[in-house]
């Protein structure tokens, strides 16, 4: 693995740094507050090509690698994660798994829209009673003719509210993880319900929702892949996602380190610039090095997924390292900024609330351990 990135990666980063600090930094304590970010975000994000990220130019996509898909969601994640996972969930489980299974048709009627930001999706795995056990999934799909009729429950689905289709994973055979089938289905359609989930301790700004769908009638070409197959589209995606919210929180991490550094060195205390202390020191290079660490673990699962290797197991380390590496990071930066660190003037309170979830989505921190463990051993812990 080469550590230089080409001139593309180095101005597309540049690009996504100077984006976020115009688009993104100034507003996030103000969206933060008002529990929502700006939905004008969503259109910005697409003029920028921020929505069509490895995505084929002849669907309206920007293209670009992994690694430079990664390199922006650093750059988000730094700015706001309700930001950065309005564009992992949409881009990165939807539109990507649109382009990897769709058929021609598929890809020509969503990725378009997507891209342009014109339209929004959400990813309906998650369900009230199952989270880890994803195989166990409820969601019914009954065949009636040409069609398909979906009734169930989906719940903690980040854009849920604001998405203009949903991915939805579905019961159309037995029992287990080859009973699944994928749908894409227009939540403007009959019988599809939304609730907004309020009441989180992070990502206020996200918009997240429990989804009922009451019989709600999708044709044949609104499957995703092959029937039986919805498991696989879940689980390829997730390998993917789990690299974009690793990356995410390099970039959240990234954000509360720079922040102790700029306010230890102006923060005075006994006389001094409280980073001359070596308690402090001690901190920030702690921060530094799990920042860094995190960020090699992603960019190897990024290397490895863009030449066709296996990664899937280089994508749960890099998750498990760096959604676990950006709690302590912003729980230390806290520290660092002492009593001024737990209120919201200052970036470090809302990025330890928000950090936290990172190590219960898109597979817990447990499931991660037990698929590197499975690779490593052989034997099957589920
Ligand atoms: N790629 C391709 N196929 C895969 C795969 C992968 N990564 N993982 C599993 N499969 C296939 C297997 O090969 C197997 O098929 P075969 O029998 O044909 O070989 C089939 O799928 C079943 O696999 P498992 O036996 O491994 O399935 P399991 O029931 O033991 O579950 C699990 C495995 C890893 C626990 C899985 O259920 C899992 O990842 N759980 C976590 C769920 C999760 O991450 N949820 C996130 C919700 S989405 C979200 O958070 C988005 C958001 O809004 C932010």
């Amino acid at each position: 693995m080469d550590f230089t990135l080409t001139q593309e990666q180095e101005q597309l980063r540049a690009l996504a740094r100077t984006w976020v600090e115009r688009e993104v930094i100034p507003h996030a304590t103000e969206w933060d507050r008002a529990e929502q970010v700006d939905p004008g975000i969503v259109k910005r994000l697409a003029d920028v090509g921020f929505l069509g990220l490895g995505i084929a130019e002849e669907y309206g996509g920007s293209g670009g690698d992994m690694l430079s898909y990664c390199l922006v969601m650093e750059e988000l994640g730094r700015g706001d994660s309700s930001v950065r996972g309005i564009v992992s969930v949409s881009l990165g489980l939807v539109a990507k798994s649109i382009q990897r299974w769709g058929t021609e048709e598929q890809k020509r009627r969503w990725l378009p829209g997507l891209c342009a930001g014109e339209l929004l999706a959400c990813f309906g795995l998650t369900e009230p009673e199952t989270g880890s056990d994803a195989g166990s999934l409820r969601m019914k799909a009954v065949r009636d003719g040409d069609d398909w009729v979906l009734s169930g429950t989906k719940m903690f689905i980040t854009n849920g509210t604001w998405a203009d289709i949903a991915l939805i994973f579905a019961r159309t055979g037995g029992p287990g993880p080859k009973g699944i089938t994928a749908f894409v289905v227009p939540t403007s359609s009959d019988g599809f319900n939304r609730r907004e989930i309020k009441g989180k301790l992070g990502l206020r700004g996200q918009a997240t929702a429990e989804l009922v769908l009451d019989g709600v009638r999708v044709s044949d070409e609104q499957r995703l892949g092959p029937e039986g197959a919805g498991f696989k589209v879940a689980m390829t995606a997730l390998d993917r996602g789990r690299i974009s919210v690793a990356a995410g929180c390099v970039g959240l991490a990234r954000g509360c380190l720079e922040a102790s550094l700029e306010y230890a060195r102006q923060r005075q205390q006994f006389g001094k610039p409280i980073a001359s202390f070596q308690l402090i020191q001690e901190m920030l290079a702690d921060m530094a090095v799990e920042v860094d660490a995190a960020r090699l673990l992603v960019w190897r699962a990024a290397d490895l997924a863009q030449r066709g290797e296996p990664f899937g197991t280089q994508a749960s380390m890099a998750k498990l390292f760096a959604t676990e590496a950006s709690i302590r990071v912003a729980n230390t930066a806290l520290q660092v900024f002492g009593g001024y660190g737990y209120i919201d003037e200052f970036p470090v309170a809302k990025a330890l609330r928000d950090s936290r979830v990172m190590t219960l989505y898109e597979g817990t921190s447990q499931i991660q351990k037990l698929l590197i463990g499975r690779a490593l051993t052989g034997i099957n812990a589920f």
